[in-house]
């Protein structure tokens, strides 16, 4: 499959919309947050855009005034492209964004019957440390999970 990413514009709000209409069945964003969420500026959002321009996933990142840490506060691609390698993707390209923002650490929440997110976020390095009970509005609980971000180059040390 072949796409490419760029960062999200506020043209792209409609089509987020119908995404997040097709990608969730609650806790979705409405028109307003969506606009809100493209255009300030303590955000960065990736799109995911198919041979016809078509948006086929996305990531929005949260960041807050003096902290290291960033929050991914939307994740999630089109049903009829899942399975595909666009998930690992831009995940790790959320976090190459997070971490060119300053970011040292990436927060989730994600619900504890996501079985596919969180088996992908673990064997992405992510680690599991709260249990939120009734997080969600049909009462599902989350795990919050994190991972250290890291943007040294990896250099092995030979023994002498
Ligand atoms: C989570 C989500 C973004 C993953 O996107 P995707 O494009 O399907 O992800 P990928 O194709 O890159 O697959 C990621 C991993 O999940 C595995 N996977 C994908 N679909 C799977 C399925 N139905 N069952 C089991 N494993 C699956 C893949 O094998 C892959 O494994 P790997 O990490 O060992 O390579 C997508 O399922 C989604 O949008 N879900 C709904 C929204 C959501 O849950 N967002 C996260 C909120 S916290």
């Amino acid at each position: 499959m072949s796409f490419t990413l760029r960062q999200g514009l506020s043209t792209d709000r409609d089509a987020l919309l119908a995404l997040e209409s097709r990608a969730f069945e609650g806790d979705r964003f409405n028109r307003r947050q969506l606009g809100h969420l493209l255009t300030r500026a303590n955000a960065a959002t990736l799109v995911a855009i198919d041979e016809h321009e078509a948006v086929i996933g996305y990531a929005t990142l949260l960041f807050r005034r003096n902290s290291a840490t960033a929050r991914l506060y939307s994740f999630c691609v089109d049903p009829a492209r899942r399975g595909m390698g666009l998930g690992r993707r831009l995940l790790e390209a959320i976090e190459q964004t997070a971490i060119a923002h300053g970011a040292g650490r990436l927060l989730l929440e994600v619900r504890a019957d996501n079985r596919v997110a969180m088996g992908l976020y673990r064997r992405t390095g992510y680690v599991a440390h709260r249990w939120l009970d009734d997080y969600y509005e049909d009462g599902c609980a989350a795990w919050r999970m994190d991972k250290l971000l890291d943007d040294t180059p990896d250099e092995s040390v030979t023994p002498s």
